[in-house]
């Protein structure tokens, strides 16, 4: 069981898509998120080249290779972290005595080799606190990067994931995150507002995107 005892380790956060109030044991997927290793280079670059695939993301064009995540992974500073988000194997709450989890969001400690907690998982997602810029004044000010596998978009991971984010960029002394995403891009949205950040304005025509002009939204959010 996750979300136990070991309080030496930095906890970070899980989401729960719950059947919260069911009457009857229904299936419950919890997200554990933890930081990114090396070993996570591959998964990270094929969910980010989904991303880039489906132009819904980003304004990138050119696909990754697992060995050039390697290398973006090698070269972070501790102040810009990168977090992966993994989906246990489906238990069952509610109904009859309930499971040991309450549904709903908990804090947990990472997977590490010590506390046994390295679970049959499904990485299904990874994030990151990036520089916004490298001007010393602007250095309580971090972008951020978010991408769910397509088959678990829509299902509490990204919501889990910048929950974490948000934590850890309050835990590495920011002031302020901020976010640039496509109008058109409606779960991306949905999960900004939900999660506090507030529109600052439109880019108009930002970027040329397979030949078309693509406006571009900026949003922050005081942490
Ligand atoms: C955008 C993205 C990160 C969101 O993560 P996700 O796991 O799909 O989103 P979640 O399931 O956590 O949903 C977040 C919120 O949006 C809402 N939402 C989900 N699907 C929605 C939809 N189709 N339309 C409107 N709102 C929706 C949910 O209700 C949820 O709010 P809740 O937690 O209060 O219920 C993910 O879809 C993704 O990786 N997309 C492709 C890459 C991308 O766009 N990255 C962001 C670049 S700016």
């Amino acid at each position: 069981m996750h979300g136990s005892s070991n309080e030496a380790d930095p906890p970070l956060s899980q989401a729960t898509l719950d059947g919260a109030g069911l009457a009857e044991p229904a299936p419950v997927t919890d997200y554990r998120v933890r930081p990114a290793t090396a070993a996570d280079a591959d998964a990270i670059c094929r969910i980010y080249n989904q991303g880039i695939e489906d132009r819904v993301a980003t304004l990138e064009t050119e696909l990754r290779t697992p060995e050039e995540r390697r290398r973006w992974l090698a070269n972070r500073s501790p102040r810009h972290p990168v977090v992966v988000a993994e989906a246990t194997e489906p238990r069952f709450v509610g109904g009859h005595g309930g499971g040991e989890t309450e549904p709903g969001r908990t804090f947990v400690k990472p997977p590490t080799e010590s506390s046994g907690l390295a679970a049959p998982a499904t990485m299904v997602g990874w994030g990151s606190l990036n520089v916004f810029n490298p001007r010393e004044a602007y250095r309580f000010v971090a972008d951020f990067s978010i991408y769910v596998e397509r088959a678990w978009r829509g299902r509490g991971v990204g919501r889990a994931m910048l929950e974490a984010l948000i934590e850890l960029a309050r835990t590495h002394g920011f002031h302020k995150l901020v976010l640039s995403a496509f109008p058109f891009n409606a779960v991306g949205g949905a999960l900004y507002e939900k999660l506090g950040f507030r529109t600052v304005g439109v880019y108009r025509e930002q970027g040329l995107l397979d030949g078309k002009w693509v406006d571009t939204i900026i949003m922050e959010k005081l942490l």
